[in-house]
């Protein structure tokens, strides 16, 4: 049987660094679905459809072949992380990650992949809708004010002008929709481990998690 990690959490709990890591250490594909979401969206706009336009968008994502390589995505054979993260797919994605039928399509691909790979998955709905039979499931959390800490000091050492209160603001913001949204809300599911990484470093939250891996690999 393949092994899958399900990793959960709200935006900015560190779980794309953490899942890297894991990944690297125990030898999974490291799988960021929240970058599918996004290319989705970044296509949709260059594309000019809008979230109610369901056909289309639907039509559109049949045409995006993704993969991950090297812990990248790959659209259509084209390296697009660095997209990704620009602010005008940042400010649109949650509309887009909300349609129904965007997020069928989108879990059907990541259940192929985690058929044919041992993942480790990273998301918001990857422990109780897409991988509802992981191997581990961890929901992965902090307090709101120490991810925009985290957030801040890291746009500061890229010499970004930001606000620290500006960006607690949005952490919420994005909590709140992520969490109330209708279809496929984050929430933790009910056998996935709770990890609150406020008080830890990097290196403890690897540590922490791999005991529940460990523990998986000694019983299968
Ligand atoms: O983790 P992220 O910030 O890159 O996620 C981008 C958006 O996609 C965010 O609004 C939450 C959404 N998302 C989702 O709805 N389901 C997932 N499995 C992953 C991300």
């Amino acid at each position: 049987m393949r092994t899958s990690i399900a990793i959960d959490g709200p935006a900015g709990a560190g779980k794309s660094t953490i899942a890297k890591l894991l990944g690297k250490k125990y030898d999974l594909m490291y799988i960021n679905t929240g970058s599918m979401y996004r290319a989705v969206t970044l296509f949709a706009m260059k594309n000019g459809i809008e979230p109610n336009e369901i056909e289309k968008l639907c039509s559109l994502i049949d045409e995006l072949e993704m993969h991950f390589e090297n812990d990248d995505l790959i659209v259509n054979g084209v390296d697009v992380s660095k997209e990704l993260t620009n602010i005008e797919v940042t400010n649109n994605v949650s509309r887009y990650a909300a349609v129904p039928e965007v997020r069928q399509k989108l879990v059907q691909l990541q259940r192929g992949i985690s058929k044919n790979y041992d993942v480790i998955m990273d998301g918001r709905d990857i422990g109780t809708v897409v991988l509802k039979d992981a191997s581990v499931k961890i929901f992965l959390t902090a307090r709101p004010e120490e991810r925009a800490t985290r957030r801040y000091e890291e746009l500061i050492a890229k010499n970004v002008k930001v606000d620290y209160n500006s960006i607690l603001e949005d952490i919420k913001k994005r909590d709140y929709i992520d969490s109330h949204r209708e279809v496929d809300p984050l929430q933790k599911a009910e056998d996935a481990v709770e990890v609150d990484s406020s008080l830890m470093n990097i290196h403890e939250v690897v540590e922490a998690i791999s005991k529940y891996i460990e523990e998986y690999k000694n019983r299968a």
